[in-house]
This record gives structure tokens, C-alpha cells and sequence, in this order.
């Protein structure tokens, strides 16, 4: 009987600890995923979700569904239900000029009794898709697509997957939660994923996504939630409709923060149409360094009771209506088309264009993606095309101008050999890319060794591109190993390659010995291993030899790590030529381990807030980022009077020009990494 008790206890002990894990991690996400203001470290989130699996595979039948650990539940189904919305999910007119902001005005002002002030919203058009979320008690029942605005889909297993959409609600403090709430918002793919994603399809031949919104369409309707929950979706929260509106439209937006949801920071209440003008054009300039993209800015009339007196119009609303930002395009020649094999052995055409100017920047190769890309846009070399950015930031061809052809414009021919060593190229079954068939082509252990010295991963200076070709070439280096045993008079026999160069080539090899694990580990080349995953699994294991014993489960249950990568990371270690190359670079000295820098309170950056933007010389973003939380510092991705640092790079906009204005102290990269470490 006493035994029985003591186990009772521990139940009850279990049980609790498991609750509060679940709280502080549920804090944790809303601080990492909404407020983009972490205040752990990746590890210690880690640590907290394993002890709560830990404890939860002990009591199977008390996790609660919206455990943060069920996010990704649920098998794939075969296809989606279809859901009838409480209220039609109305769409947006669209206006181009404020000429037709003014007459919007005049017919809502037309709309209302004779001398009402109408007071407006401003916020950002997000460009994704859109979504209405049903939460009972304060908990998530289900998430609808749009469909034809009555009916919609049931993506309610995937839309869990979305860190940034709260499985319960936060209860704001003296506020009782409604019963129901309907919060409708779009679910968007943040520039840098969609960027991620392409590339990543691009390796598989897999055919890329035209856009972020293209993408993320794409990633909430699959059948499978896992395929969802790799694709790092978000939501913005930009209505609130029934029972929980609130008598101002910004009063209902103020609630859905509260209850923890993104609501965009650049949402703005304007007196008078004047006032939504002006915003119309600062946001223009603001927009060009989010994170997202952004097609317009939406006017919403502001009082709940207009809004109800304005009604609709079939599908959508009189009082709001959508400005639209003219996409950014330019007119060039595409003289040639540049076919370049991959590190995975896909080739990839890139136009070669007559510079343009595009949004600020020079432009002379766009992104052809593949061959299917080309003949469906009737491309021909000497063509006139139209180009834009996509996703507002990589040049592609938009179309051809096809009045501008005189007749001397040639058809593009699409290689039947690689363009390296000669061997016929392949396109299988539904595949869009072309990839050379020798599984020994050059341009694999070219492309790869180019990646392994790049200033991203082991940052050998002065070991650019020609230098490894002409490695190649003569027969010095094979793999990335060879390159720690050259010797000075081998590096001599290169052409225009003297004395001094060749001291300084060893002397940067050698150097690039010390770089820790995680550069090392982005250096390999390892599919789906970019540089914020090298960085964590670094920080997770802290040697190779630890990952090399890693299995894949174990690699799954980390943040940020799905089971793709580690999939891809398990296969690779066990590929017996990739253990020797291990065990070659280990032999050479260089450093097979991670230490991270402790956060200490004595780092100058312990607690502060920082802020990064533009392109840093060698840091990646989302490196700098994972160094920066390590140390103990919170970073954000907008600048305020709370920002303590602005961490700058090349082409900073705006967020540099805040942190002027605002007096916060820039540093640039070199000055970061100093004080990181202490100097
Ligand atoms: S309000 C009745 N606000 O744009 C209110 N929509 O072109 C309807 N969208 O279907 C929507 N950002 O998917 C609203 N801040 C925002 C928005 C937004 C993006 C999307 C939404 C809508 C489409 C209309």
C-alpha cells in the first residue's frame, strides 16, 4: 500500500513538472516565434522539450493534444475536408494611385451619415495566404484556407505546425478569454525560408517556387503535416471577427497581441486620408527590409459600427480596400545563357543580361531555373525581356518582350552534355532539372571545394575560384584533405602564383585549421546542412565524434532540425569515403570540436538587444544571430529606443537610419565579433 502511494506521488510530481515545462516552453516559443526576443539559448529550449517528451512517453494518456510536443501530430491524410466559415472570409478591391485612395474615401464618407469622421488603419498587405483560425476557450479547434470564402479547407493539422499560431491562447491579465474567437490572418513564408526551400529544391531537381506566396500556398496544403512543419511558415494576425472584435478595428489588433498572436509592428491609425497617403509612400521605403514580403497596404476603416453601416459588396468589404505597390521591373537584352553544374550535379541556366538598373541595384544575371522555366517563357537568346524580383529580391525573367523581336533572336539550346566534363546529362522521370550523369564529374568536387574555402564556411583567403581550379588542374588536391598537405613548392608550380602569394595561401590554409566545428561541419557540403543547422548541431554535440555516433531520431528531436536533415546528415557520416575525408582533416590538425562561448554576465552583450541588418562580410545572418543568443544577448529584428546594439553590414536601409535617429550605437561586423569574444 505504501508503495503504491509512492508512486502516486511521483505520478502527481511527473505530472506537474510536466505542466510547467509545458508553460515555460509555450513562453519561450511566443518569445522566440511572435516577438523574435528570445531570452534562452536554443540548447536550453532543447533541454526542456526532451525532459517533456521524457516524461510524457512515461504517461501516454495524460498529454494534453496542445502539449507544445504535438505540434507536428497526426498522419497524412488521402485529403482535405472542406469547412463551411461562421462568417464568409471577404477579400480585398485593389486601388493603384491615390487618386483612387481619395475616392475610396469619398465613398465610405458617402456611405456614413452626413459628417462622419472616419478615422483609418493602415497596415502592411501581407503576400501569403489567408487563413481563419477557430479558438474555443482559449484553445485552437480549427484552421480553415480560404476556398471560395464560404467553404474552406480543413488545414487544421498543418496549421499547428506553425510555431508562431498559438495552440492556446495567452489570457491577457483582468481580461476573460470569448468563448469563440474566428482570428483570421495570413500565413506567409518568410523571404530567407523561401529562399532556403528553392535551393534546396533546386539540389533535389525538385521544380522551385515562383514566390514566397506561391511557396507557402504550397507548404499548408500538404497532405502530409510533416512536410508542413519543415517549411518554417508563419502568421500574422490582421482580424479579429464575431464575438471577440472589439469596437475599433486597432483595438481588436492590440487584443490579438495580447492573447499572444504576430500582429504586425507597422500597423498605423491615421486621422484622415492625407495621413493614410503618406504612410502609403514611408511604408514603400520601409518594406524593401522586411523580413516578408509585402504586396500593398491595406486602409481599414477603423470604428467597428461604420464598418457594420458600410457592409459589402459581393465578396468584398466597402470599408477596406487594398493600394498596390507597382512591382519593381526593368527592360534589358538576355545576351547568353550560362549553364553551370551544381555541387549536386544539377545544371542550372542563368541569363547573362545587359546591366539594368532594378530597385537600387545593378542587375546582369536573373535565375532562368530550368529548362521548363525557358521554353514555357518562350526565351531566345538576343531577346528583350522584362525582368523584376522575385520575392522582391533574386532578378528573374518575368517575359519576353515579344513586340521587340526583329527575327535575329536564336533559340535557346538546351545541353544535351555536361558542360564540364562532357558526359551526357539526364532528366528523369518528373524531374525539372537536367543533372550530368558521371557520378565522378569535375564540377562536383569543384563546386564543392569552392563551397568548403568560401568566406561562409572554412574562409581560406586568397583561395578563390581560379586558385581551385588551377589546384585541379594540376593535379594537387583532390578533396578538401588534400589541401592541408600542400606543400610551398607544389602551391609554386601554379602560374602567377609567386613567393609571397604562396606564403600567404599555406599561411590562410593553415588558419582555417582552428575554425571550430560548426564552420567545418556547413563546409562539408552536407545536403540540407546550411549554416545555422552546422551551428547547431555543433552546439548540440560539441565534437564529431559525438555526431558520428548521433542517430537519426536524436538528431530529429532538436529545434530547427526535421527529419530531412537529419536523414541527410545520418547517410552522409555513414558514407565510408566521407568517414576517411573525417578522419584525413582530423589527422591535419584541424579542429574537430565546438566550444561555445559561455554566456557569462560579463560579455558585453549578456542581456542586451541586438539588431542586425544588411550583409555582413563573412557572417551569415542567422549565424550571427545563434552567436549573438549564445553569449546571453536578445536580438530583434526591429529597431526601437530599446535596442541596445545595431550590428551593420553592407546596403543596411532603414533600420540603420532609425538607429541613427534614435542614438543607438552601430557596430560593424568586425567590431561585433571583438566584443563577442571579449577584446
Ligand atoms: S483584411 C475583410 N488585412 O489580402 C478583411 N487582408 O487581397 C479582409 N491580406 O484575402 C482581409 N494582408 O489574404 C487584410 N493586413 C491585411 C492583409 C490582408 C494581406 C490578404 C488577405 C486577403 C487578400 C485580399
Amino acid at each position: 500500500m505504501a508503495e503504491m502511494d509512492l508512486f502516486a506521488d511521483t505520478r502527481a510530481e511527473d505530472l506537474a513538472e510536466a505542466e510547467r515545462l509545458r508553460k515555460e516552453i509555450r513562453h519561450n516559443e511566443y518569445l522566440y516565434y511572435v516577438l523574435d526576443a528570445p531570452e534562452i539559448t536554443d540548447a536550453e529550449y532543447d533541454r526542456m522539450m526532451v525532459r517533456l517528451r521524457e516524461i510524457e512517453a512515461e504517461y501516454p494518456d495524460s498529454v494534453p493534444a496542445d502539449s507544445p510536443t504535438q505540434r507536428v501530430g497526426g498522419r497524412a491524410s488521402s485529403q482535405f475536408t472542406e469547412v463551411r466559415h461562421l462568417e464568409p472570409l471577404l477579400s480585398l478591391g485593389n486601388v493603384f494611385s491615390a487618386e483612387e485612395l481619395r475616392a475610396f474615401d469619398e465613398r465610405v464618407k458617402g456611405g456614413l451619415p452626413e459628417g462622419s469622421r472616419v478615422e483609418y488603419v493602415m497596415e502592411p498587405k501581407i503576400d501569403g495566404l489567408a487563413c481563419s483560425l477557430i479558438y474555443e476557450n482559449g484553445r485552437l479547434v480549427r484552421a480553415a484556407t480560404r476556398g471560395d470564402g464560404t467553404v474552406g479547407e480543413n488545414v487544421t493539422a498543418n496549421v499547428r505546425t506553425i510555431r508562431s499560431i498559438p495552440l492556446v491562447l495567452k489570457a491577457p491579465e483582468g481580461e476573460t478569454l470569448p468563448e469563440l474567437l474566428d482570428v483570421r490572418g495570413e500565413v506567409y513564408m518568410p523571404r530567407h525560408a523561401f529562399m532556403q526551400l528553392n535551393e534546396q529544391r533546386a539540389e533535389r531537381g525538385e521544380s522551385e517556387f515562383a514566390n514566397p506566396r506561391n511557396a507557402a500556398a504550397g507548404s499548408l496544403r500538404q497532405l502530409d503535416p510533416q512536410v508542413t512543419a519543415s517549411r518554417s511558415l508563419s502568421f500574422f494576425a490582421y482580424y479579429l471577427v464575431g464575438e471577440g472584435a472589439r469596437e475599433k478595428h486597432s483595438e481588436s489588433l492590440a487584443a490579438l497581441a495580447r492573447y499572444g498572436f504576430k500582429v504586425s509592428e507597422n500597423y498605423k491609425v491615421v486621422e484622415n486620408i492625407d495621413a493614410a497617403i503618406k504612410y502609403i509612400a514611408d511604408f514603400n521605403e520601409l518594406r524593401q527590409g522586411l523580413a516578408y514580403d509585402t504586396d500593398g497596404a491595406v486602409i481599414k476603416v477603423n470604428d467597428v459600427y461604420q464598418q457594420r453601416i458600410l457592409g459589402a459588396t459581393g465578396k468584398d468589404p466597402r470599408w477596406a480596400t487594398a493600394y498596390k505597390y507597382p512591382p519593381e521591373q526593368a527592360e534589358t537584352t538576355l545576351e547568353d545563357i550560362d549553364w553551370r553544374v551544381g555541387r549536386t550535379g544539377v545544371l542550372t541556366p542563368t541569363a547573362v543580361l545587359t546591366p539594368v538598373k532594378l530597385s537600387g541595384s545593378v542587375v546582369s544575371r536573373a535565375t532562368l531555373h530550368n529548362e521548363d522555366f525557358i521554353r514555357s517563357k518562350d526565351i531566345r537568346i538576343g531577346d528583350r525581356v522584362l525582368i523584376n524580383k522575385a520575392g522582391e529580391i533574386i532578378p528573374e525573367v518575368l517575359r519576353v518582350v515579344t513586340e521587340k523581336r526583329t527575327g535575329a533572336e536564336k533559340e535557346v539550346e538546351i545541353p544535351t552534355k555536361c558542360p564540364d566534363c562532357g558526359w551526357s546529362v539526364e532528366r528523369k522521370g518528373a524531374e525539372a532539372a537536367i543533372r550530368c550523369t558521371n557520378p565522378h564529374c569535375p564540377a562536383l568536387g569543384r563546386e564543392g571545394l569552392i563551397h568548403f574555402v568560401s568566406r561562409e564556411a572554412m574562409n581560406i583567403e586568397g583561395c578563390g575560384p581560379s586558385v581551385i581550379n588551377a589546384l585541379l588542374d594540376a593535379g594537387l588536391v583532390r578533396d578538401a584533405a588534400d589541401l592541408y598537405s600542400l606543400k610551398k613548392e607544389d602551391v609554386l608550380k601554379l602560374e602567377r602564383m609567386g613567393e609571397k602569394s604562396a606564403d600567404k595561401l599555406l599561411a590562410a590554409i593553415a588558419a582555417s585549421k582552428a575554425n571550430e566545428l560548426d564552420k567545418l561541419l556547413f563546409a562539408l557540403g552536407i545536403r540540407h546542412v546550411g549554416a545555422k543547422v552546422a551551428r547547431t548541431l555543433a552546439v548540440e554535440f560539441g565534437s564529431m565524434e559525438a555526431l558520428l555516433t548521433a542517430e537519426a531520431d536524436q538528431l530529429a528531436a532538436i529545434r530547427d532540425i526535421g527529419a530531412v536533415i537529419a536523414e541527410s546528415v545520418v547517410t552522409w557520416l555513414s558514407v565510408p569515403t566521407n568517414r576517411d575525408l573525417m578522419e584525413r582533416l582530423a589527422a591535419a590538425g584541424l579542429t574537430m570540436t565546438f566550444t561555445a562561448p559561455a554566456s557569462s554576465e560579463d560579455n558585453p552583450f549578456f542581456g542586451k538587444t541586438l539588431v542586425f541588418t544588411g550583409t555582413m562580410p563573412t557572417l551569415g545572418r542567422a549565424e550571427a544571430k545563434t552567436m549573438a543568443q549564445d553569449v546571453g544577448a536578445k536580438v530583434s529584428g526591429s529597431v526601437s529606443k530599446k535596442t541596445d546594439y545595431v550590428i551593420a553590414g553592407a546596403e543596411a536601409g532603414s533600420k540603420l537610419e532609425k538607429a541613427q535617429a534614435l542614438g543607438v550605437t552601430v557596430l560593424d561586423e568586425a567590431e561585433f565579433l571583438k566584443m563577442l569574444k571579449g577584446e
